[in-house]
Order: C-alpha cells, then structure tokens, then sequence
C-alpha cells in the first residue's frame, strides 16, 4: 500500500465522498438533554456561568421540553433544586418533591420524551455532600436506603430511567430490588459508572446549588488517574443489575469511554458536563473557536471513543445544526 498506487486525499475530494465514507454519524437520536427544575411558577433563570441554560419551574421545562422533542432529541435528564435542604436530603423522596412534580407535568402534556431523573443526595443535603454524613464522613450503606426510596419516587412519578450518579457503592443493587419490589420492573437503571471526581462540574454546582459545604467528593468519586478501577466499578454496577453505563466526564476521559465499549455489551453513555459547555461557550463569546464546528466536532469524538448515547447541554443546537 504505497504511493502513488493509493492516495488517500481521493476519497476527501468532495462532501459527498466524505459523507459516504464517514465511519462516525452523529444523530439526535443518540442525545440526552440535561435540565434543571426549581419550585414555582414562571421562573426562568440563566446560569451564569452556562449561557443557554435555566432554571426553571415545571411550567417553564414542559415548554422547553416541547421544544426537545420537537428537535428530533428522544430525552431529558432532569436534576433538582428543591425549596429545602437539610441533612439527610428527604426532599428528595418526597411525592410532590421538585423533580416528582416536573415529571408529572411533562407526562401530563402527552410528550413522547424519555424523562430520566439524576438519583443522587447533593443537591437536597444542606451540606452538599451526595450522601448523609455519620463521624464526619459520607456513609455509603446509611444513604443507600435513601437513594432506593428516591428511585422509587421517581419511578411513581412516571420516570422511564433512573441515573443513579453519587457514587456510594451497592446502590444500583437496592436501586434494582426497590424498583422491583414496587412493581417497576420495566424501569431502567442508566448507572453513572464510571464518574470521576471532576473540576469541570463546578459550573453544574453552581446550576444545581450543590457545592459541598465542607470537604471534597474524593472519597466517592473516582480518582481521574485510574482506568482499570473503571472498568471495575462498571462491571460491579452491570452486576447489580444496571442496564446502561455511564463514563463522566467525556473529554478528558475518551480512553475510558473507549475500554467500557470494548469491553462491556451495554449501551454506552457519556456526559459531557458542564465545565466541558462552559469552556466552549466562554471561547465562543470571546470570538475565539467556532460553535457549531467545536461543538460538532466534540460531539463526534465522543461517539467515535464508543459512546452511543450522550448527554449535552449542547443537545439542542447540535439537534438544529444536523437538521440543517
Ligand atoms: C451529582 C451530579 C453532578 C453532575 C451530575 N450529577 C455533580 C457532582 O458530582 O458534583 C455533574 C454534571 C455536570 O457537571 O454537568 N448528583
């Protein structure tokens, strides 16, 4: 295979060359839109550190996420910034709890939109953390009980998926057996896997309100040195009875998107966090890169690492722009 005989420049001549022979294509089919719910009514805030992004009440998302689907995107993930926090985050099993309430009312306007709700603590602890604190530390068994109560509302609610992403171990197993045990066998478990312990969530603490008021998140989340620990972690939650795994974040974490598609016959998620959309939007602004060409071309990548399903607050325009 030598030159002149082969040329590689000939199948790069035209669009239509490129188009046929494109070995990654990416698809609204394959993104998830993240969102944030508050209390109220017709409250619709910008992040400010994530232009585009709001948080809003259960009218506001029922709108944007008529708009979602209308976009060709077949889910949102919704997380949620409840009226109160205290120590154990019981406002987050609560029936007519922030994000129980979102999901009945997108259900209520007939949308076809897969809802999938984040299952975690931090956001409903007043200490931020993503589990309850016993002597000082994030106890992982004392909290399992909470997330499974909290799937479960979920699922009530008419959640079709659960992402369970604190990172306590055992919890896709009580996830699993309380979803089961109240009849929600048909409820999905998209397993935040593989999360590593990550500097480019802090504009999502900011959205959220989920800074963690004392300590780091190192005893819990990964340590962004290890890969063979990842592929680890995803077989103990396929184990417990995940169906899907996630890798988070995405760009700095390529190779280890890349191991669990090889390695593991799941779906295979990725979430492009918060930090990862900040950087791009704050080097739009600035003039610097070209949206839809950095965004396209990080969506892309991410896909071709071996993630099926990705989630982005990026999803609506790359949504538009493949439309285009
Ligand atoms: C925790 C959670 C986090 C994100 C999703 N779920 C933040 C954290 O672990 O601190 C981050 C998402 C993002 O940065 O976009 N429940």
């Amino acid at each position: 295979m030598s030159f002149p005989t082969h040329r590689g420049r000939r199948l790069r001549r035209t669009e239509a060359l490129r188009g046929l022979v494109r070995e990654t294509r990416l698809s609204a089919a394959g993104l998830i839109y993240p969102m944030f719910v508050c209390p109220g009514q017709k409250v619709r805030q910008e992040v400010s550190s994530m232009p585009g992004i709001f948080q809003q009440s259960a009218d506001h998302i029922v709108e944007e996420c008529r708009e979602v689907e209308s976009l060709g995107i077949p889910g949102v993930i919704l997380f949620g910034l409840p009226e109160k926090k205290d120590p154990r985050g019981m406002s987050s099993v609560a029936a007519d709890g922030v994000v129980q309430r979102a999901i009945e009312a997108i259900r209520k306007a007939k949308l076809k939109l897969l809802v999938i709700t984040d299952v975690c603590l931090c956001e409903y602890t007043d200490h931020g953390h993503c589990g309850v604190i016993e002597d000082g530390e994030v106890a992982n068994d004392a909290t399992l009980d909470i997330l499974a109560k909290q799937a479960v509302s979920h699922a009530r609610a008419g959640a079709d998926i659960v992402a369970p992403s604190d990172m306590m171990d055992g919890r896709v197993g009580v996830i699993r057996e309380a979803l089961d045990g109240h009849k929600f066998e048909n409820i999905s478990i998209l397993a935040y896997a593989a999360k590593y312990s990550s500097a480019f969530y802090g504009p999502f603490r900011e959205a959220a309100q989920s800074i963690p008021q004392f300590g780091d998140r190192l005893g819990y989340q990964m340590d962004p040195a290890n890969a063979r620990e990842a592929l680890r972690e995803v077989e103990m939650d396929l184990d417990e009875g995940a169906d899907m795994a996630m890798v988070k974040p995405a760009l700095p974490y390529l190779d280890i998107i890349r191991r669990v598609r090889d390695e593991f016959d799941v779906p295979v998620a990725a979430y492009n966090v918060s930090g990862e959309y900040s950087m791009v939007k704050a080097a739009v602004q600035k003039g610097w890169l070209d949206e839809q060409r950095v965004v396209m071309e990080i969506l892309t990548g991410i896909q071709r690492a071996g993630a099926e399903i990705i989630l982005t607050y990026h999803a609506k325009d790359a949504a538009r722009w493949l439309r285009a």
